[in-house]
């Protein structure tokens, strides 16, 4: 199970520099909301709060609400730094939304969270009761069935290593297919509008930059599974995998998501 007590300040900054990809990805879900001016946001497992401040000063108009959750404390403490009128943040867990009652969003949120999440019925329930009637919700996740590129050199260094049979080493731990998000939508209440499996062709400068966006993306649980040692001999092993595979433009991997859409009855 992810730990949420590994982040440090260094990660959590490094979050807020390179999460360009989830930053970017989470725009379809947020342009598939179809927010309108005076909706009330809520983005679970916000991070840094990137998105949630992009959908405050563009989604939701002055009228508008946008609140950001998320556990970690210390990617909370930097979103509160965006200040605006409509914005705000609070330390929480997907699991526990008793700051909020019924029916008091219009859309939520999560991108890049859902394959986080061990339990995933009690975030779904929570973000049921927290909507009103009619109120849409938007979820990216890896995919079980297309893991990401780096999914699949982790599985074979960690077979090289004779380890790994299990899930691999807290890089996005609990994929779903398209099939489980489909009824875990529909078991907690949801109608599913669309659920659309998408690919990204994503190009980084270096190794270096993988491991950075690997690691600040995990908040400390990247191969967190294994001892120290053992965890530094993955990470050399995982680093020469991707010099081999490095070009002078960089590093090519492919990142495979869910996208899916669903609304709570009227
Ligand atoms: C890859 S980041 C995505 C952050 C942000 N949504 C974005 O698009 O940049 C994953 C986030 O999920 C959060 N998370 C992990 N477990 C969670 C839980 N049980 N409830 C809510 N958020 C959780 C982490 O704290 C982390 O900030």
């Amino acid at each position: 199970m992810p730990s949420l007590t590994l982040d440090t300040p260094e990660l959590a900054q490094q979050y807020d520099q390179v999460s360009d990809l989830q930053y970017e990805h989470g725009q379809f879900l947020l342009a598939g909301l179809q927010l309108k001016p005076g909706n009330a946001l809520l983005d679970i497992g916000c991070g840094t709060g990137r998105l949630a401040e992009l959908a405050a000063r563009h989604h939701v108009g002055q009228s508008g609400r946008v609140v950001g959750v998320d556990p970690l404390p210390l990617r909370i403490e930097l979103a509160a730094a965006r200040t605006l009128p409509q914005l705000s943040f609070a330390v929480a867990r997907g699991e526990d939304l008793s700051a909020f009652a019924d029916g008091s969003f219009d859309a939520v949120l999560l991108n890049s969270v859902y394959h986080w999440l061990p339990d995933k019925a009690a975030v779904l329930n929570e973000a049921f009761r927290v909507l009103r009637p009619g109120g849409r919700i938007a979820i990216s996740s890896a995919s079980r069935e297309r893991p990401h590129d780096i999914q699949r050199i982790l599985a074979k260094v960690l077979a090289d290593a004779g380890l790994g049979r299990g899930q691999v080493g807290g890089s996005t731990p609990y994929r779903v297919t398209h099939a489980e998000l489909a009824t875990q939508l529909e078991t907690a209440g949801f109608l599913v509008d669309e659920i659309r499996l998408r690919r990204f062709a994503d190009h980084f400068p270096n190794v270096e930059a993988v491991l950075a966006f690997s690691n600040a993306s995990s908040f400390g649980n990247f191969l967190g599974d294994y001892l120290p040692d053992v965890r530094a001999r993955l990470q050399a092993a995982l680093r020469g995998t991707l010099e081999a595979l490095a070009t002078p433009s960089g590093v090519l991997l492919h990142r495979n998501l869910h996208f899916a859409l669903a609304r709570k009855p009227a």
